[in-house]
């Protein structure tokens, strides 16, 4: 008989995934080669992080998958309640199998919509059923030592399409991006439209000038990552001034701190960009400021209050 799949990596977690209804063991989990999330990418997604098995900021993740299908004219397949009841139950099974209690487990929810089976055509096919994936795996948080050196970063020329505001599962741009910096072991890629900042291939951009934080306009240039409101939240209750605004290669090189965020990254910040230190201006050059101090200890405490048990 023709083998017809690659026999399942040792890599893939031995976890439970949600596919089109069913929990069933990631390793067996299969869909169509004719799914149009395989062929054309066509699909979007979210990843939710999981703090003391609680998703954080979910009805923000679900508002934004809301527009993402909406953009792609994809039904969504569930309301927000089912949404909740499925990542739960995923969260839930992933504590069981490591022997943990659901409220100690740190993970992180990836949801996956694709517009589903169907003969190859680049047209939209109104009837076909979306295809659902969910799986989680445990969050692994950015280390102490690395959140106190700052992570490097290299810069460079946005080469994406322009409704990057679409989380879509389109991501050869990203991965293209992100492979600039792994090249040369750096965490981020941060990429410029022309003169003008828009985010990193992964995550957003956050400049610190004078005390003040600023990141570019949300539009369709960029990701709202669901950090660009909590961070707005976290400034206005620190009393550090926010301003969303164009931003500049000479901003970005200038400023005094650079921060990136995102659900894996929360707030991280960047001690170098290219050869050149971050704030060298600064009394910390290349070295994690004190804003991103007060954000990172700010945004650890929301999750206690949002997600922690009393
Ligand atoms: N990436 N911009 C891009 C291009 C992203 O891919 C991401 C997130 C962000 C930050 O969004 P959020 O704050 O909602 O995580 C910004 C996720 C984590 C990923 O693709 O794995």
């Amino acid at each position: 008989m023709l083998s017809t799949t690659h026999p399942p990596s040792p890599s893939i977690p031995d976890t439970i995934c949600y596919l089109n209804g069913d929990f069933c063991p990631l390793r067996e989990a299969k869909i169509s080669v004719l799914d149009r999330g395989f062929i054309f990418g066509d699909g979007i997604y979210e990843v939710v992080p999981i703090y003391y098995g609680q998703p954080f900021r979910f009805d923000q993740h679900m508002a934004r998958l809301e527009r993402s299908l909406a953009e792609l004219r994809i039904p969504n397949p569930h309301s927000r309640a089912e949404w909740l009841r499925l990542v739960r139950k995923l969260v839930d099974e992933l504590a069981k199998s490591s022997g943990q209690n659901v409220r100690q487990s740190q993970q992180i929810v990836y949801i996956q919509i694709s517009r589903g089976v169907a003969p190859r055509d680049h047209a939209m096919t109104p009837n076909s059923t979306p295809t659902v994936f969910m799986m989680t795996n445990p969050f692994k948080p950015v280390s102490p030592e690395v959140r106190a050196a700052g992570v490097k970063c290299v810069s460079a020329h946005d080469f994406r399409w322009e409704k990057a505001h679409i989380k879509s599962t389109s991501l050869l741009g990203a991965v293209l991006s992100r492979q600039l910096s792994a090249d040369v072991g750096a965490t981020e890629t941060i990429m410029f439209r022309g003169d003008f900042l828009s985010e990193a291939s992964s995550s957003n951009v956050w400049v610190v000038k004078g005390g003040a934080v600023y990141a570019p306009p949300k539009d369709h240039l960029l990701l709202e990552g669901i950090r660009y409101g909590l961070i707005e939240e976290i400034c206005k209750d620190q009393n550090i001034a926010f301003e969303l605004k164009k931003l500049t290669k000479q901003d970005v090189f200038n400023a005094d701190e650079i921060l990136l965020s995102s659900a894996t990254k929360e707030v991280l910040p960047v001690s170098q960009i290219d050869e050149a230190l971050v704030g060298l201006h600064t009394n910390h050059p290349g070295k994690p400021g004190p804003v991103y101090k007060a954000l990172h200890a700010a945004y650890q405490a929301c999750i206690d209050k949002n997600c922690k048990a009393p």
